[in-house]
C-alpha cells in the first residue's frame, strides 16, 4: 500500500479509518502546546492551543486571541482554522483537531468551534481532556450532533 510522509495510506478513502500514528498525535499536541503559549488571555487568564491537521497533512495552530470588548474574543480552534484557509483556501479538509489548556482542566471546544469544526472537518477527529481528567477523542459527530450545512 502506499503511504504518504505521514505514513497514513495515499488512497483518501483509506485514510479516513486510518487511526493517526502516535508520532503524528505528538507533533499536535506540540504544535497546539506552542500555540498556547501565544494567548492573549489577560480577562480569562485561561490560555488554550488548538492544532489542526489536514488531510493533506499539513498543521496548523491557534491560540485563544481576547478582548476588552469580551464578545470579540476568538477561540484557538478557530484562529486555528482560520489561519488554515487563510494560508491555503477554503478547499482544505480538517483530520484532526487536538485542544490543549494552561490548566491541565477538562475543555472541549465550544458549540461554536464545533460549527465551525464541522464547516471543514465533517469527519473530523477531536483530542482533548474529558470531564473525567483522562484524554478523550471524539468525532466531530458525536460533539455536534446534525451540525447545520448548506448545499
Ligand atoms: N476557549 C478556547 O479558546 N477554546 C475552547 O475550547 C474553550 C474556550 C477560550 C475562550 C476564552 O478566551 C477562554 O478560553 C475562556 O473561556
Amino acid at each position: 500500500m502506499a503511504l504518504d510522509f505521514l505514513g497514513m495510506p495515499k488512497n483518501s478513502s483509506l485514510r479516513r479509518k486510518t487511526a493517526l500514528t502516535a508520532d503524528v498525535r505528538r507533533k499536535l499536541l506540540t504544535s497546539a502546546r506552542q500555540a498556547m503559549k501565544r494567548a492573549h488571555a489577560p480577562y480569562s487568564k485561561f490560555r488554550v492551543g488548538a492544532a489542526i491537521l489536514l488531510t493533506d497533512g499539513k498543521i496548523f495552530s491557534g491560540c485563544n486571541v481576547e478582548n476588552a470588548s469580551y464578545g470579540m474574543t476568538n477561540c484557538a480552534e478557530r484562529t486555528a482554522i482560520f489561519s488554515a484557509v487563510a494560508k491555503l483556501g477554503p478547499k482544505i479538509e480538517i483530520r484532526a483537531v487536538t485542544v490543549v489548556n494552561d490548566h491541565g482542566v477538562p475543555c472541549s471546544p465550544c458549540g461554536a468551534c464545533r460549527q465551525v469544526i464541522y464547516e471543514f472537518g465533517p469527519d473530523a477527529t477531536i483530542f482533548f481532556q474529558g470531564v473525567d481528567g483522562n484524554p478523550k477523542q471524539a468525532h466531530i459527530t458525536e460533539l455536534l450532533p446534525e451540525g447545520f450545512r448548506l448545499q
